[in-house]
């Protein structure tokens, strides 16, 4: 199976394993690239230091390609010049301004993917040098920019951007949703929330049980309900007590919510998690882990078991390759 994305980016599968804030740690990233796709990193939560051992960690574990996730609301020179020093191949930028980030990139020799929600933005993307487009779909968990789900946006991006692969994010969690997005015109798939279920994803159990429990109709997109940490920016997760309390009062504003100040779980460092943080149901997570924002895509219904992340993007390209052929 080889698609533009898999040779431009020199990997077999066209998977790309979507970058998780703090549950895609080197072993998930390595093994998504060593099982033929394309593992993401998300390191923009991390000082320059800490990223730089990740990223060597990465390194030990595969010697496949592999790329590093900064988020341009954070945007911070040093990532980029540890990403630069330490040879990153690939580099993965959402949200926001990315000022000469694309640039300096690719001086250094390093391919940039740049996630969009709009044809308009995807446009904007290739004119500053993007070598692929993330195209995320209004489906999608976590910190989703656009209203538009993937299926009206893959196509639209794919017509407004040429040669430029496009990789197709959001509500993909198998095959059939792979093969899909290759009859719109994408050239892989970016998946998130079916790897929450790796072995080697560090989700917190209580999380993992949520999301085993959940159907597609079981999540809900959020314009500003866990902005606390990262405001404007909306968001899709499971629906959950948290959510239940704020809509019954209302939807009011950060400073009016009911039951804000509790502090719902710690971390091993001992920073403590605030009810409406934007933050992520680790393993090492201690407390209350049900109120916290679940992130997770409308796939989460095809998300049943745990398996090594292999497992998983062998299953996916075999699924897909049964229905069309790339
Ligand atoms: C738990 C979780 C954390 C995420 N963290 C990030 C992140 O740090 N950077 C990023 O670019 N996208 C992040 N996303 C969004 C994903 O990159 C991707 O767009 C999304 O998971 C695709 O939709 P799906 O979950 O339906 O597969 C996150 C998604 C989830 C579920």
């Amino acid at each position: 199976m080889s698609t533009a994305f898999c040779r431009k980016f020199g990997v077999e599968h066209p998977i790309v394993l979507a970058p998780m804030g703090r549950v895609g740690p080197p072993e998930l990233v390595a093994a998504v690239s060593n099982a033929g796709g394309l593992g993401l990193a998300p390191l923009w939560t991390d000082g320059p230091d800490t990223m730089r051992s990740e990223i060597r960690r990465i390194k030990e574990l595969t010697d496949k390609p592999f790329g590093v996730n900064l988020n341009m609301d954070f945007r911070n020179e040093e990532q980029l010049d540890v990403c630069l020093e330490e040879g990153v191949e690939v580099l993965s930028l959402f949200w926001g301004d990315t000022g000469n980030f694309v640039e300096r990139a690719k001086a250094g020799g390093t391919k940039v993917i740049i996630t969009a929600s709009t044809a308009e933005s995807a446009r904007e993307a290739v004119d500053l040098g993007a070598d692929a487009i993330c195209a995320q779909g209004w489906e999608a968990g976590g910190h989703v920019e656009g209203k538009v789900s993937t299926m009206a946006l893959v196509p639209a991006v794919v017509d407004a951007v040429g040669e430029v692969p496009v990789v197709a994010a959001g509500g993909i969690a198998d095959g059939r949703g792979l093969a899909a997005a290759i009859a719109l015109g994408a050239s892989a798939v970016w998946i998130g929330t079916r790897f929450l279920a790796a072995e080697e994803a560090p989700v917190h159990p209580v999380y993992l049980e949520r999301l085993f429990a959940a159907s597609e109709d079981d999540t809900d997109h959020y314009d500003d309900l866990y902005d606390l940490v990262w405001p404007n920016a909306p968001h899709r997760a499971l629906k959950n007590s948290t959510s239940a309390v704020w809509e019954a009062a209302g939807k009011p504003p950060l400073g009016e919510r009911p039951r804000e100040g509790d502090v719902l779980a710690r971390r091993p460092d001992g920073v403590e998690i605030p009810r409406y943080a934007s933050a992520v149901a680790f393993a090492a997570l201690e407390g209350e882990i049900e109120p916290l924002p679940l992130w997770s895509g409308q796939g989460v219904g095809l998300v049943n078991k745990v398996q090594p992340a292999a497992e998983i993007v062998q299953e996916i390209v075999k699924q897909a390759k049964a229905i069309v052929d790339f």
